[in-house]
């Protein structure tokens, strides 16, 4: 059989994991309304969805079934969009737009916000304890989701972002806060992935390893890059909003063409460590491609 396009792989994973999000949040007409209305307007109709397209290419590599791949999809993009709302408040990053819309804030009140997104966060994990898999498995999985979350991920790399306001971070500094904030999702993202099915060791361990460190921090460093040089309309938020805010970025510390340097040789990197699979991991690195080719 011919391998399906990669749009065309896209568009079905996007189709079936905005199905699964739309069943795994509670109805909108289900009180309290105004929570669970916000809940969906966090979630549903936008984003890239990369997180999940990393679940299902991952999961795929390791012959996952779909239903399975779908919840822990799910379960990373709630906490993705709860990440999102919450790095949006006025007391965070202060942005008005997200995805193309009016901010959850801006719709439903900072303290609406609030709670949308710890409800959010809730809810991925009641998503993945909800799975009818091998117990130890989901354990692990909530054990990787919670760690790539928590204050040895996004949240401490958010904490070191909003420290980090008006200084000049060395690179190493720069490197980890971004790992944490963004690469540490999006690692995890990999690894949900891999846990639907068998996970792989040795050599292949590694490779995985290694291919999700490299796309983790490329992701940021691209995000930086975009917020300078794209305007709001493309990505849906507001550009030139670090600059703005005096946040330390890849492009303030090493400038735009270093910086763009730099997510090429980390493509490059995710490409390589592939090659113990072959051909098998073909959506991995068209991942890795969109990763720092996007435009939004
Ligand atoms: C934006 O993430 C926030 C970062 C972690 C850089 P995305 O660029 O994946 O945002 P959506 O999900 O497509 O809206
Ligand atoms: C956000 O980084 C990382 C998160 C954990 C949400 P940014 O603050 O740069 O994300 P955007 O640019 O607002 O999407
Ligand atoms: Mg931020
Ligand atoms: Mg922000
Ligand atoms: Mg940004």
């Amino acid at each position: 059989m011919a391998m399906q396009t990669f749009e065309d792989w896209m568009q079905s994973v996007q189709t079936t994991v905005e199905k699964a999000l739309s069943d795994l949040l509670p109805p909108a007409h289900r009180l309290p309304e105004s929570l669970h209305e916000a809940m969906r307007y966090a979630v549903l109709d936008g984003g890239k969805r990369v997180r999940p397209m990393l679940v299902f290419a991952a999961g795929e590599l390791v012959n996952a079934p779909s239903p399975v791949l779908a919840y822990a999809a799910s379960a990373v993009e709630m906490i993705h969009a709860y990440s999102l709302v919450h790095d949006d408040l006025p007391c965070m990053d202060n942005d008005v737009l997200r995805r193309g819309k009016p901010t959850v804030h801006v719709r439903y009140g900072e303290a609406g916000a609030l709670l949308a997104g710890d409800a959010l966060q809730s809810q991925a994990f009641v998503t993945l304890s909800r799975l009818d898999i091998d117990p130890a498995r989901v354990f692990e999985m909530l054990r990787v989701l919670s760690e790539a979350a928590g204050a040895s991920g996004m949240c401490g790399g958010q904490a070191i972002d909003l420290d980090s306001v008006g200084q000049t971070l060395t690179l190493p500094q720069l490197e980890r806060m971004h790992r944490l904030k963004t690469g540490a999702l999006l690692e995890a993202s990999v690894f949900m992935g891999c846990l639907c099915g068998r996970f792989p060791v040795g050599e292949e361990a590694a490779a995985l390893y290694a291919y999700a460190e490299a796309i983790g921090l490329a992701f940021q460093v691209v995000d930086d890059v975009l917020d300078a040089t794209a305007d709001s309309a493309t990505l849906g938020k507001t550009a030139g909003k670090d600059a703005a805010d005096n946040k330390p970025t890849y492009v303030s510390l090493m400038g735009l063409d270093e910086s763009r340097a730099l997510a090429e040789k980390l493509r490059r990197d995710a490409h390589h460590a592939l090659s113990p699979f072959g051909g098998r991991a073909d959506r991995l690195r068209q991942l890795a491609d969109l990763i720092v080719q996007r435009s939004a």
